[in-house]
């Protein structure tokens, strides 16, 4: 079963998040809700889903940490009650949707690499570091606990575009043709 996922304006997506309780993590409930939630994401094609983009409003989210190998689908891992414990001073910024507001292509800067911390779906404690791609995908994952999206990210509101005009987007600011920025 694939899950709702919450449209922007949708009060659950600017609550900050409860932390998930130890014992819960092994209850069918929460399982199962990470199951669906694995299902949503994947029939999205998005990079990951956050819990409260399904109406539930814990400090969970499912991310994609590494491109698909082979046939192999992409690796997506379980972050529980995650926490960035670091982060590059460095920041690099690429363009970014969300499945809560699919329409829209934000310019969002992130750190290049950042070190989580966080429990696994076996209740165990893990760390990971992470750069590149999985390290944005993480940063805006985690964002959505705080109730914090990419629009509140943008240097700009010009940074903040229709997915469908992306490619003329990115053409113009290649070519240096939005001379007014
Ligand atoms: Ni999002």
């Amino acid at each position: 079963m694939t899950l709702t996922i919450a449209q922007l304006g949708q009060p659950v997506l600017r609550r900050p998040a409860d932390p998930v309780a130890a014992e819960a993590i092994a209850t069918e409930s929460f399982q199962r809700l990470v199951g669906e939630m694995f299902q949503t994401l994947s029939q999205s094609g998005g990079a990951g889903l956050a819990a409260p983009q399904v109406f539930i409003s814990l400090r969970l989210f499912l991310a994609v940490i590494d491109a698909p190998e082979d046939d192999a689908g992409p690796e997506v891992e379980v972050f529980i009650n995650p926490r960035i414990v670091s982060a590059s001073p460095e920041q690099e910024s690429d363009w970014e949707g969300c499945l809560s507001f699919p329409e829209l292509s934000v310019l969002v800067p992130r750190h290049r690499s950042v070190r989580m911390e966080y429990t696994d779906l076996d209740g165990a404690a893990q760390a990971l570091d992470l750069e590149g791609f999985a390290a944005r995908v993480v940063q805006h994952e985690y964002d959505h606990l705080d109730g914090v999206l990419t629009i509140d990210r943008a240097a700009s509101t010009r940074d903040i575009v229709k997915a469908s005009e992306l490619e003329a987007v990115r053409r113009a600011r290649a070519g240096g043709a939005e001379q007014d920025r």
